[in-house]
């Protein structure tokens, strides 16, 4: 959801702390982008000085040409996706304690909020926007005011332990204070928080991205804990001021990795890096004679022997990968597998037993559905693995053990290496499931692994071969509103992945659907030239499903669908009943959602850009979604 940053260097007062802001906004800003704002304080100071407007970043950084801040030691900056109060230009952070000498950014939702503003307003406190950060900032005003009174001397770092020992919800605060112009504090409970190690300065932020252009070091800030920042001088306490060692952490990717690079949009440059996101998960987690090893799992090999059923958690995106990974985890492990969107499973009561692996999957990390589930479970005595892509994050570090996908950032709000990347990891792990518990033979193993290693060049193909007549087709089917996607066994995963796609970032209504449902209801929907997209199994591999499938193009087709199918190479039987056709590579079917996603993935990229919107930032959604 809301990014925050903040930056403390050196001593002399310069524009570095706005600019480092600025720029780590600019990459925060797929967390949430209905407002922007920053807050600079340096010597001399009577006021924090801030600058926030409602609208993109750039509106932020026009009216900050117009009316320039000082200079300053200290410098916080907040993205926002509104959960209190709708997006304008009051309701945007900083917040202000009542003097104006304190200024806070928040993440996340203070759920006593009510009943602390009812408090400070009966003490004469008036608010002028509708959020609760600011109650929060009035709050800390006050704190930091009695603390002063207390000893004579302004402490803010204590003023903010105190302040989280007061708020219910969850929070990511950052704070400063012009009688303490050097100094930014911090507190944080289920909100992501992160310190950048720089020479004789430290970055604070929502996640590396923020701060990779200066260092590549980095802290990982524990729950419920506070932090004091003055340079490069750092102290971390839980909120009773007892020490915590936070936990260090070098990131593994460079700045370029979150830079266009040339590219039009994130989500074209990310679509492209499906190869690779493949190709580094699956690197380096084998030995020498081949055997999957997954060490860095530190879960002990009799442990997985007992594990008598799996359940995945996950949202969008990533719960689809859970049911593709659910037909090949089954096939080759021969134990049940259950997948379960993260916010229903708390409360479906699920059944966990100590032998139950719960495998929680999140790009972000951060997804607050997925963390609430994941404490469900572990309160439950399940193991929970987590399969993940951004380090330092919240989901591995509650997790009993991680799994990390190496997709490298994510940055467009739609989510498309993340989804290869997190197949492929769960590939991995059935197949060492099926390897310690004997369920597969040496040599399937190696056959399956095979398929898996081809996969990247198989995608290059898709992305050199389909991308022009995709980009054809999404044109001439600009102006329709209503598109089915469908498929069977792991196609019906692809085909609500792909539905989910087209939905988010071209605004079109999407069905998927199994295409086995199709006649107990979604066929109603057909009428003449309804585009209906079909992902076709292989032929040679699954001739059964493969004759259903043509048998469901028959059924809209003769009902006047327009249909579009994902299908092999040199398929007789497509060509006969398809109008249009986006060819990809033969592979087995288990692999085949890694190369029938990516036309799915291009297709709603390309219609997105027909229609002119913002392929990475679509409207309403967030990047990593932190509130439940
Ligand atoms: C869709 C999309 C979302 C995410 C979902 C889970 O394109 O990005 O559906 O997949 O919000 O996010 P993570 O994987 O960060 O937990």
């Amino acid at each position: 959801m809301c990014g925050i940053v903040g930056y403390s260097g050196p001593i002399t007062v310069s524009n570095k702390p706005l600019e480092v802001c600025l720029q780590g906004l600019s990459r925060l800003e797929y967390r949430g982008y209905d407002s922007a704002g920053v807050a600079c304080v340096g010597p001399h100071m009577d006021q924090v000085a801030l600058d926030k407007k409602a609208g993109r970043l750039s509106v932020l950084e026009e009216d900050l040409k117009l009316h320039p801040l000082p200079e300053a030691q200290v410098c916080i900056g907040h993205t926002r996706w509104a959960t209190n109060g709708e997006p304008n230009d009051t309701n945007a952070h900083p917040h202000l304690s009542k003097d104006h000498k304190i200024a806070i950014i928040h993440n996340g939702i203070i759920e006593n909020a009510v009943r602390l503003k009812f408090e400070l307003q009966s003490e004469g406190y008036s608010f002028t926007s509708q959020t609760d950060s600011e109650v929060a900032a009035k709050l800390l005003g006050r704190i930091a005011n009695v603390i002063i009174e207390e000893t004579g001397k302004p402490n803010l770092f204590e003023a903010m332990r105190r302040l989280g020992k007061m708020l219910d919800g969850t929070f990511a605060i950052l704070a400063v204070d012009v009688r303490q112009p050097d100094v930014v504090c911090a507190i944080r409970r289920d909100e992501p928080l992160v310190l950048g190690l720089g020479d004789k300065e430290t970055f604070l932020a929502s996640d590396v991205t923020a701060f990779i252009s200066y260092t590549k070091h980095a802290l990982e800030i524990g729950q419920d804990n506070a932090v004091m920042v003055q340079g490069d001088t750092i102290v971390v306490t839980d909120f009773d001021g007892n020490k915590v060692t936070p936990k260090e952490f070098t990131v593994d990717w460079d700045a370029s990795a979150v830079e266009k690079s040339g590219w039009d949009s994130f989500m074209k440059k990310e679509i492209h890096e499906d190869p690779a996101a493949v190709r580094e998960t699956l690197m380096s987690r084998f030995d020498l004679d081949g055997n999957i090893k997954l060490d860095e799992v530190h879960i002990d090999e009799k442990l997985f022997k007992t594990i008598d059923r799996i359940v995945i958690i996950g949202c969008g995106t990533a719960s689809y990968a859970g049911q593709v990974a659910k037909y090949a985890i089954e096939h080759w492990v021969r134990i049940p597998v259950e997948v379960i969107l993260s916010h229903e499973f708390r409360y479906s009561d699920p059944i966990l037993t100590p032998q139950t692996l719960v495998v929680a999957i999140s790009q972000s990390g951060e997804t607050m559905d997925t963390l609430m589930a994941i404490r469900h479970a572990r309160e439950q005595q399940a193991t929970v693995l987590s399969i993940c892509n951004t380090q330092g994050s919240s989901i591995p570090r509650e997790s009993d053990a991680v799994l990390y996908t190496h997709a490298g950032p994510e940055i467009a709000v739609a989510s498309t290496k993340a989804f290869v990347a997190q197949i492929t990891a769960e590939y991995l792990l059935g197949l060492y499931l099926a390897q310690v518990k004997g369920t597969l033979f040496h040599d399937e193993i190696n056959g399956i692994l095979s398929s898996l290693r081809a996969i990247p060049e198989k995608i290059d193909w898709i992305l050199k071969h389909d991308s022009e007549s995709i980009q054809d087709v999404a044109q001439k089917l600009v102006s329709q509103q209503t598109f089915l996607f469908l498929g069977r066994n792991v196609g019906y995963p692809v085909a609500l992945e792909g539905a989910l796609k087209l939905k988010e970032i071209a605004y079109t209504f999407t069905q998927g659907c199994a295409a086995g449902e199709l006649k107990h209801g979604p066929i109603a929907l057909i009428e003449e030239n309804v585009p209906v997209i079909v992902i076709v199994p292989s032929a040679c591999d699954r001739n059964v499903l493969h004759s259903k499938v043509i048998s469901n193009i028959e059924e809209v087709k003769a009902r006047g669908a327009y249909t579009i199918a994902i299908a092999e190479e040199a398929d007789p039987d497509v060509e006969r009943y398809a109008d249009v056709i986006f060819w990809r590579p033969q592979c087995p079917t288990l692999v085949s959602p890694l190369v029938d996603v990516v036309p799915l993935q291009l297709f709603a990229l390309y219609m997105a850009e027909a229609k002119q919107l913002d392929v990475d930032k679509p409207r309403n959604l967030a990047k990593s979604v932190t509130v439940e």
